[in-house]
């Protein structure tokens, strides 16, 4: 699986984003080590503090499916490159440094970033764990 390939599925879940408030459509798709891949989109809620990303619902699925090691993460979004909010790299952070995250304007123009770019210095409630 290419970085492409997994950016292009997180294209085709775009969709299937629940965004009729920001009308800001957004989709990701998760690779694990096993190289199964996890989708996900942003899911609003008219109380708009319980919306929920789509790079979350992508690791929610894939946590509760028993899949943790997550090797990337795509996310496309219909009003050009989305990089991951504050919550969302904190979440993400909590799986491992390794983590590569696709984004991009399109699948001809993607940039990749670790984890660890995006949050320098992030918290861990135990130091040395890392989605164990
Ligand atoms: N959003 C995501 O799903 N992922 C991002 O990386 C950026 C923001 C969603 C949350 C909300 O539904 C909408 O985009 C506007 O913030």
């Amino acid at each position: 699986m290419t970085d492409k390939e997994l950016y292009q599925i997180a294209e085709s879940m775009l969709p299937r984003s629940y965004a009729p408030f920001s009308e800001f459509h957004v989709g990701a798709a998760l690779l694990t080590a096993k190289g199964e891949v996890y989708t996900g989109v942003n899911v609003e809620n008219s109380s708009l503090g319980g919306t929920i990303c789509a790079e979350r619902t992508a690791f929610v699925k894939a946590i509760s499916e028993g899949a943790t090691d997550v090797k990337a993460i795509a996310v496309a979004c219909d009003k050009g490159e989305a990089l991951p909010c504050g919550i969302c790299r904190q979440f993400m952070y909590e799986f491992g440094d390794d983590l590569r995250i696709i984004t991009g304007t399109d699948s001809e123009h993607i940039r990749v970033h670790t984890i660890t770019e995006l949050l320098p210095l992030g918290f861990r409630l135990r130091p040395g764990h890392k989605g164990d």
